[in-house]
């Protein structure tokens, strides 16, 4: 085992939604460090141009290389879509985005084939996931649908409202009866966003119990694993240390991710990210 083994592993997300996905990591790494960085000053990145988020990415990605990280999980759909493969050429940190292991999920959940993904607008814009799914298996249908209002409702505490239900319907609807047809045009909802499965009550009241409803978080954490083991660069014994951090306000931080998850989390430590 390398020194580099007990470096923590790097988890980068717009705001709180990625302890989602840093939550799956630590339940099926419990010996691996982590730190979290959310950067809530510039959150939501899902409306915003790719270029911006592209540059927010970067700016993450070089605070990861200074604080010494084995890897980084790019837990932000909307960053994996915008800004992994540019950043991964550009780091001296290997890099793990989500999108790829979320396409895995759904196709490894899907019969006919037939996926649907529920996204940000940026995320759909850029066809990632699309692109994704058709490289694992030319054959599937995919279609995508962003879900603008998902975001700000769970973030307001709002999910397992009737207004979220309302919301999820809204979006999910038309890929279900599209045309009018009776069976499911998709077999499989792909909630394509950090946020989404804290909606997944809603989604699957919607859906119904012919559709599955899938999230990268569990696959993604299964990459991880897989490509830390082949390297030889799984933790060993010892303490795990876990910090978080967060741009902007650390209260607003600790406020949403308390409002979200439902509990206080232990101690946020501010950081600015530079520019270029
Ligand atoms: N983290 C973003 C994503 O997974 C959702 C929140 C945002 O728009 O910043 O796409």
């Amino acid at each position: 085992m390398s020194q580099r083994s007990g470096l923590p592993i790097g988890v980068f997300d717009s705001g709180v939604g990625g302890l989602t996905v840093l939550r799956e990591l630590r339940r099926q790494l419990p010996a691996e460090s982590t730190v979290y960085l959310g950067d809530e000053a510039r959150m939501p990145y899902g409306p915003r141009p790719a270029a911006e988020v592209l540059e927010f990415t970067r700016q993450a990605m070089r605070w990861f290389a200074s604080r010494g990280c084995k890897l980084v999980v790019i837990a932000c759909n909307t960053a994996t879509s915008a800004a992994l493969e540019a950043v991964r050429d550009e780091s001296a940190v290997p890099i793990i985005g989500v999108v790829r292991p979320g396409a895995a999920a759904a196709l490894a959940a899907s019969a006919r084939r037939a996926i649907g993904v529920l996204a940000t607008v940026g995320t759909v814009r850029s066809g990632a996931y699309v692109r994704a799914v058709r490289d694992l298996d030319p054959f599937a249908d995919v279609v995508q649908r962003a879900c603008p209002k998902l975001v700000p409702l769970v973030e307001a505490g709002r999910a397992g409202t009737p207004e979220a239900l309302a919301a999820v319907r809204e979006y999910v609807g038309p890929l279900l009866s599209e045309g009018g047809v009776v069976t499911p045009v998709v077999d499989t909802l792909l909630l394509g966003c950090t946020h989404y499965p804290l909606l997944r009550e809603e989604f699957a009241a919607v859906a119904g119990p012919a559709v599955r409803v899938v999230d990268s978080a569990t696959t993604t954490a299964l990459a991880v694993r897989e490509v830390l083991a082949s390297h030889r660069l799984l933790a060993g014994e010892g303490r795990p240390t876990h910090e978080v951090c967060a741009t902007g306000p650390v209260a607003r931080f600790r406020d949403v991710a308390r409002t979200i998850f439902g509990e206080d989390l232990p101690e946020v430590s501010g950081v600015a990210l530079a520019g270029p």
